[in-house]
Protein backbone atom coordinates (compact mmCIF):
# COMPACT_ATOMS: atom_id res chain seq x y z
CA UNK A 1 0.00 0.00 0.00
CA UNK A 2 1.07 3.34 -0.76
CA UNK A 3 2.24 5.14 2.56
CA UNK A 4 -0.29 8.48 2.70
CA UNK A 5 1.96 10.47 5.03
CA UNK A 6 4.39 11.20 2.71
CA UNK A 7 5.89 14.79 1.52
CA UNK A 8 4.16 15.01 -1.26
CA UNK A 9 0.59 14.04 0.36
CA UNK A 10 1.11 16.24 3.19
CA UNK A 11 2.97 19.52 1.46
CA UNK A 12 2.93 19.62 -2.25
CA UNK A 13 -0.41 17.63 -3.04
CA UNK A 14 -2.56 20.08 -1.15
CA UNK A 15 -0.79 22.96 -3.00
CA UNK A 16 -1.25 21.69 -6.47
CA UNK A 17 -4.72 20.62 -5.51
CA UNK A 18 -5.16 24.54 -4.60
CA UNK A 19 -3.21 26.65 -6.65
CA UNK A 20 -2.14 24.66 -9.50
CA UNK A 21 -4.21 21.76 -10.74
CA UNK A 22 -7.67 22.52 -12.42
CA UNK A 23 -8.84 19.27 -10.43
CA UNK A 24 -12.61 19.63 -11.98
CA UNK A 25 -10.86 19.89 -15.50
CA UNK A 26 -9.13 16.61 -14.99
CA UNK A 27 -12.39 15.11 -13.65
CA UNK A 28 -14.07 15.89 -16.60
CA UNK A 29 -11.62 14.68 -18.97
CA UNK A 30 -11.02 11.50 -16.88
CA UNK A 31 -14.83 10.96 -17.15
CA UNK A 32 -15.44 11.95 -21.10
CA UNK A 33 -13.15 8.96 -22.02
CA UNK A 34 -14.43 5.49 -22.04
CA UNK A 35 -10.92 4.15 -20.86
CA UNK A 36 -12.00 0.30 -21.42
CA UNK A 37 -12.80 1.15 -25.09
CA UNK A 38 -9.65 3.77 -24.81
CA UNK A 39 -6.90 0.91 -23.40
CA UNK A 40 -8.51 -1.35 -26.05
CA UNK A 41 -6.98 0.14 -28.58
CA UNK A 42 -3.53 -0.30 -27.50
CA UNK A 43 -3.47 -3.40 -24.66
CA UNK A 44 -1.25 -5.99 -26.00
CA UNK A 45 -2.85 -9.34 -24.63
CA UNK A 46 0.37 -11.04 -25.28
CA UNK A 47 2.20 -8.55 -22.67
CA UNK A 48 3.58 -9.77 -19.54
CA UNK A 49 3.92 -6.72 -16.57
CA UNK A 50 7.54 -7.08 -14.99
CA UNK A 51 7.30 -7.16 -11.38
CA UNK A 52 8.58 -4.26 -10.32
CA UNK A 53 5.95 -2.60 -12.98
CA UNK A 54 2.59 -3.95 -11.20
CA UNK A 55 3.62 -3.36 -8.01
CA UNK A 56 5.44 -0.50 -7.35
CA UNK A 57 3.26 2.20 -6.00
CA UNK A 58 4.97 5.40 -8.60
CA UNK A 59 4.19 8.46 -7.33
CA UNK A 60 1.81 6.71 -4.08
CA UNK A 61 -1.12 5.60 -6.86
CA UNK A 62 -1.46 1.99 -5.49
CA UNK A 63 -1.73 0.39 -9.15
CA UNK A 64 0.95 2.77 -11.08
CA UNK A 65 0.85 3.81 -13.95
CA UNK A 66 -2.03 1.46 -15.41
CA UNK A 67 -4.89 4.23 -14.29
CA UNK A 68 -6.65 6.45 -16.12
CA UNK A 69 -5.82 8.62 -12.74
CA UNK A 70 -2.57 8.67 -13.05
CA UNK A 71 -2.31 9.45 -17.03
CA UNK A 72 -5.06 12.43 -16.83
CA UNK A 73 -2.57 13.81 -13.59
CA UNK A 74 0.68 12.89 -15.39
CA UNK A 75 0.89 16.22 -17.89
CA UNK A 76 -0.47 19.04 -15.71
CA UNK A 77 2.13 18.05 -12.45
CA UNK A 78 4.80 17.39 -14.69
CA UNK A 79 4.34 20.67 -16.17
CA UNK A 80 5.68 21.92 -12.88
CA UNK A 81 8.03 19.15 -11.27
CA UNK A 82 11.43 20.49 -14.18
CA UNK A 83 12.43 23.14 -13.53
CA UNK A 84 13.07 26.10 -14.95
CA UNK A 85 10.14 24.82 -16.94
CA UNK A 86 8.95 21.57 -18.99
CA UNK A 87 9.41 22.73 -22.57
CA UNK A 88 13.15 24.28 -21.37
CA UNK A 89 14.02 20.91 -19.90
CA UNK A 90 12.47 18.87 -23.12
CA UNK A 91 14.50 21.11 -25.27
CA UNK A 92 17.49 20.11 -23.64
CA UNK A 93 17.34 16.22 -25.10
CA UNK A 94 16.66 17.72 -28.42
CA UNK A 95 19.45 20.21 -28.63
CA UNK A 96 21.74 17.29 -27.88
CA UNK A 97 20.92 15.02 -30.40
CA UNK A 98 23.63 14.71 -32.86
CA UNK A 99 22.64 12.18 -35.17
CA UNK A 100 21.89 13.91 -38.91
CA UNK A 101 17.79 13.35 -40.15
CA UNK A 102 17.20 10.46 -38.02
CA UNK A 103 14.63 8.63 -40.25
CA UNK A 104 13.23 5.70 -37.40
CA UNK A 105 13.27 7.33 -33.99
CA UNK A 106 11.91 5.07 -30.44
CA UNK A 107 10.88 6.91 -27.59
CA UNK A 108 11.12 4.49 -24.91
CA UNK A 109 8.70 4.59 -21.31
CA UNK A 110 7.32 7.40 -23.96
CA UNK A 111 4.31 7.96 -21.58
CA UNK A 112 2.01 10.46 -22.32
CA UNK A 113 4.33 11.57 -24.76
CA UNK A 114 4.98 14.85 -24.62
CA UNK A 115 8.95 14.29 -25.56
CA UNK A 116 8.16 11.69 -28.84
CA UNK A 117 5.66 14.92 -29.87
CA UNK A 118 8.29 17.21 -29.80
CA UNK A 119 10.83 14.95 -31.39
CA UNK A 120 8.65 14.34 -34.56
CA UNK A 121 7.96 18.09 -34.76
CA UNK A 122 11.67 18.31 -35.12
CA UNK A 123 12.20 15.80 -37.37
CA UNK A 124 9.05 15.48 -39.01
CA UNK A 125 9.79 12.92 -42.16
CA UNK A 126 10.77 10.70 -39.59
CA UNK A 127 9.08 7.48 -38.44
CA UNK A 128 8.18 7.86 -34.68
CA UNK A 129 7.48 5.40 -32.44
CA UNK A 130 6.20 6.06 -28.61
CA UNK A 131 6.48 2.85 -26.75
CA UNK A 132 5.14 2.65 -23.00
CA UNK A 133 3.67 -0.42 -20.74
CA UNK A 134 0.87 1.47 -19.59
CA UNK A 135 -2.15 1.77 -22.21
CA UNK A 136 -3.59 4.52 -19.99
CA UNK A 137 -0.51 6.52 -20.80
CA UNK A 138 -0.48 5.72 -24.50
CA UNK A 139 -3.98 6.88 -24.73
CA UNK A 140 -3.28 10.34 -23.49
CA UNK A 141 0.15 10.26 -25.92
CA UNK A 142 -2.88 9.55 -28.65
CA UNK A 143 -4.97 12.01 -27.70
CA UNK A 144 -2.20 14.81 -28.18
CA UNK A 145 -0.67 13.76 -31.37
CA UNK A 146 -4.27 13.81 -32.97
CA UNK A 147 -4.50 17.41 -31.68
CA UNK A 148 -1.47 18.05 -32.62
CA UNK A 149 -2.41 16.94 -36.26
CA UNK A 150 1.08 14.47 -35.94
CA UNK A 151 1.40 10.81 -37.25
CA UNK A 152 3.01 9.12 -34.21
CA UNK A 153 2.28 5.25 -33.88
CA UNK A 154 1.83 4.02 -30.26
CA UNK A 155 2.89 0.74 -28.95
CA UNK A 156 2.51 -1.24 -25.79
CA UNK A 157 5.34 -2.91 -25.51
CA UNK A 158 7.90 -3.26 -22.51
CA UNK A 159 11.06 -1.36 -23.28
CA UNK A 160 13.52 -4.38 -22.32
CA UNK A 161 12.09 -6.68 -24.84
CA UNK A 162 10.09 -4.50 -27.77
CA UNK A 163 10.04 -7.32 -30.22
CA UNK A 164 11.00 -4.91 -32.80
CA UNK A 165 13.95 -5.41 -35.68
CA UNK A 166 17.74 -5.63 -35.25
CA UNK A 167 19.74 -2.72 -36.11
CA UNK A 168 16.45 -0.53 -37.12
CA UNK A 169 16.23 2.58 -34.96
CA UNK A 170 18.80 5.47 -35.63
CA UNK A 171 18.31 7.63 -32.49
CA UNK A 172 16.88 5.62 -29.33
CA UNK A 173 15.44 7.87 -26.37
CA UNK A 174 14.28 7.71 -22.98
CA UNK A 175 13.19 10.92 -20.78
CA UNK A 176 12.12 10.44 -17.28
CA UNK A 177 12.41 6.77 -17.33
CA UNK A 178 15.34 5.12 -15.39
CA UNK A 179 14.93 7.02 -12.56
CA UNK A 180 11.70 4.18 -12.24
CA UNK A 181 13.43 1.36 -13.21
CA UNK A 182 15.54 -0.66 -10.82
CA UNK A 183 19.00 -1.21 -11.81
CA UNK A 184 18.32 -4.94 -13.72
CA UNK A 185 15.38 -3.26 -15.93
CA UNK A 186 18.01 -0.47 -16.96
CA UNK A 187 20.47 -2.38 -17.86
CA UNK A 188 18.37 -4.54 -19.57
CA UNK A 189 16.39 -1.37 -21.56
CA UNK A 190 20.32 -0.34 -22.55
CA UNK A 191 21.08 -3.34 -23.77
CA UNK A 192 17.63 -3.50 -25.85
CA UNK A 193 18.31 -0.22 -26.94
CA UNK A 194 22.04 -1.28 -28.08
CA UNK A 195 20.78 -3.87 -30.25
CA UNK A 196 17.62 -1.89 -32.24
CA UNK A 197 20.32 0.73 -32.96
CA UNK A 198 22.03 0.76 -36.43
CA UNK A 199 25.73 1.53 -35.91
CA UNK A 200 25.97 5.28 -35.89
CA UNK A 201 22.68 5.58 -34.19
CA UNK A 202 22.66 7.25 -30.40
CA UNK A 203 21.09 6.36 -27.64
CA UNK A 204 19.80 9.84 -26.02
CA UNK A 205 18.83 10.15 -22.01
CA UNK A 206 17.00 12.74 -19.90
CA UNK A 207 16.54 12.12 -16.25
CA UNK A 208 17.56 13.81 -13.00
CA UNK A 209 21.36 14.40 -12.27
CA UNK A 210 22.29 10.94 -10.43
CA UNK A 211 24.68 13.39 -8.76
CA UNK A 212 22.57 15.84 -7.53
CA UNK A 213 20.26 13.39 -6.36
CA UNK A 214 23.20 11.65 -4.27
CA UNK A 215 22.89 14.24 -2.11
CA UNK A 216 19.39 15.49 -1.82
CA UNK A 217 17.38 13.13 -0.14
CA UNK A 218 14.55 14.76 0.72
CA UNK A 219 13.96 15.65 -2.78
CA UNK A 220 14.03 11.70 -3.94
CA UNK A 221 11.62 11.37 -1.51
CA UNK A 222 9.22 14.60 -2.16
CA UNK A 223 7.77 12.26 -5.61
CA UNK A 224 7.04 8.81 -4.34
CA UNK A 225 9.77 7.00 -6.71
CA UNK A 226 10.37 3.40 -5.30
CA UNK A 227 13.75 2.84 -7.32
CA UNK A 228 15.43 6.54 -7.23
CA UNK A 229 17.51 6.06 -4.44
CA UNK A 230 19.18 3.28 -6.42
CA UNK A 231 19.05 5.61 -9.86
CA UNK A 232 20.92 7.78 -7.67
CA UNK A 233 23.63 5.62 -6.43
CA UNK A 234 24.15 4.40 -9.91
CA UNK A 235 25.86 5.67 -12.95
CA UNK A 236 23.95 5.88 -16.63
CA UNK A 237 27.80 6.31 -18.20
CA UNK A 238 28.83 3.21 -16.90
CA UNK A 239 25.94 1.28 -17.36
CA UNK A 240 25.97 2.24 -21.21
CA UNK A 241 29.59 1.46 -21.37
CA UNK A 242 28.11 -1.85 -19.85
CA UNK A 243 25.65 -2.09 -22.56
CA UNK A 244 28.82 -1.32 -25.44
CA UNK A 245 27.78 1.92 -26.15
CA UNK A 246 30.54 4.46 -27.10
CA UNK A 247 31.40 8.40 -26.80
CA UNK A 248 29.33 8.01 -23.77
CA UNK A 249 28.80 11.25 -22.10
CA UNK A 250 26.89 12.83 -19.31
CA UNK A 251 25.87 16.72 -19.64
CA UNK A 252 24.70 18.11 -16.12
CA UNK A 253 21.69 20.43 -17.11
CA UNK A 254 20.39 22.92 -14.64
CA UNK A 255 22.09 21.27 -11.94
CA UNK A 256 18.81 18.89 -10.96
CA UNK A 257 18.82 17.38 -14.64
CA UNK A 258 21.50 15.90 -16.86
CA UNK A 259 21.52 14.30 -20.59
CA UNK A 260 23.29 11.18 -21.32
CA UNK A 261 24.96 9.78 -24.60
CA UNK A 262 25.49 7.19 -25.93
CA UNK A 263 26.66 6.24 -29.43
CA UNK A 264 26.64 2.53 -30.97
CA UNK A 265 30.11 2.38 -32.52
CA UNK A 266 31.09 1.90 -36.04
CA UNK A 267 34.20 0.20 -35.21
CA UNK A 268 32.41 -2.08 -32.70
CA UNK A 269 29.12 -3.17 -35.12
CA UNK A 270 29.87 -6.73 -33.94
CA UNK A 271 31.22 -5.99 -30.48
CA UNK A 272 28.79 -8.24 -27.53
CA UNK A 273 27.66 -5.92 -24.88
CA UNK A 274 28.66 -7.49 -21.49
CA UNK A 275 26.69 -10.56 -20.29
CA UNK A 276 23.44 -10.28 -18.55
CA UNK A 277 24.65 -11.53 -14.96
CA UNK A 278 27.44 -8.40 -15.60
CA UNK A 279 24.74 -5.85 -15.58
CA UNK A 280 23.80 -6.91 -11.50
CA UNK A 281 27.39 -5.33 -10.77
CA UNK A 282 26.86 -1.36 -10.38
CA UNK A 283 29.75 -0.82 -9.48
CA UNK A 284 31.91 -2.15 -12.42
CA UNK A 285 33.31 0.93 -13.83
CA UNK A 286 34.10 0.17 -17.25
CA UNK A 287 35.83 2.65 -19.12
CA UNK A 288 33.00 3.46 -22.20
CA UNK A 289 35.61 3.38 -25.20
CA UNK A 290 36.02 7.15 -26.67
CA UNK A 291 36.08 8.36 -30.38
CA UNK A 292 35.06 5.47 -31.65
CA UNK A 293 31.69 6.45 -32.52
CA UNK A 294 30.66 8.76 -35.55
CA UNK A 295 26.69 10.19 -35.89
CA UNK A 296 25.10 8.67 -38.53
CA UNK A 297 25.61 10.87 -42.01
CA UNK A 298 22.45 12.74 -42.82
C1 LIG B 1 7.96 9.28 -15.55
S1 LIG B 1 7.15 8.62 -16.94
C2 LIG B 1 8.01 9.43 -18.27
C3 LIG B 1 7.12 9.62 -19.45
C4 LIG B 1 7.69 10.39 -20.63
N1 LIG B 1 8.87 9.76 -21.17
C5 LIG B 1 8.00 11.82 -20.28
O1 LIG B 1 9.08 12.30 -20.64
O2 LIG B 1 7.14 12.49 -19.71
C6 LIG B 1 7.80 6.98 -17.04
C7 LIG B 1 7.04 6.14 -18.05
O3 LIG B 1 7.79 4.95 -18.26
C8 LIG B 1 6.90 3.87 -18.41
N2 LIG B 1 7.66 2.64 -18.16
C9 LIG B 1 8.22 2.22 -17.00
N3 LIG B 1 8.86 1.05 -17.17
C10 LIG B 1 8.72 0.72 -18.49
C11 LIG B 1 9.15 -0.35 -19.29
N4 LIG B 1 9.88 -1.37 -18.78
N5 LIG B 1 8.81 -0.38 -20.59
C12 LIG B 1 8.05 0.62 -21.12
N6 LIG B 1 7.61 1.67 -20.41
C13 LIG B 1 7.93 1.73 -19.11
C14 LIG B 1 5.77 4.19 -17.48
O4 LIG B 1 4.58 3.51 -17.84
C15 LIG B 1 5.66 5.71 -17.63
O5 LIG B 1 4.73 6.04 -18.63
Amino acid sequence: MPRQDTLFERFLSPFFRTFLIDEPALQQLKAEIDWPQATQRFQRSDLTYPDYYRTAPFHGIAAGYLTPDAAVTYDPITHYVLPPGEAIVRQALIDAIRVQSPQRILDLGCGTGSMTLRLKQTFPQADVIGLDLSPHMLVMADRKAQAANQSITWLHADAAQTGLADHSFDLVTAALLFHETPPTVTQAILREGYRLLKTGGEFLILDGNQQTLRFTPWLMDIFEEPYIHAYAEGSLDADLGRAGFGAVQTTPFWGIHQVTRGGKPIAQATATPCPPEAANDRKLEREPATGDWVPMPG
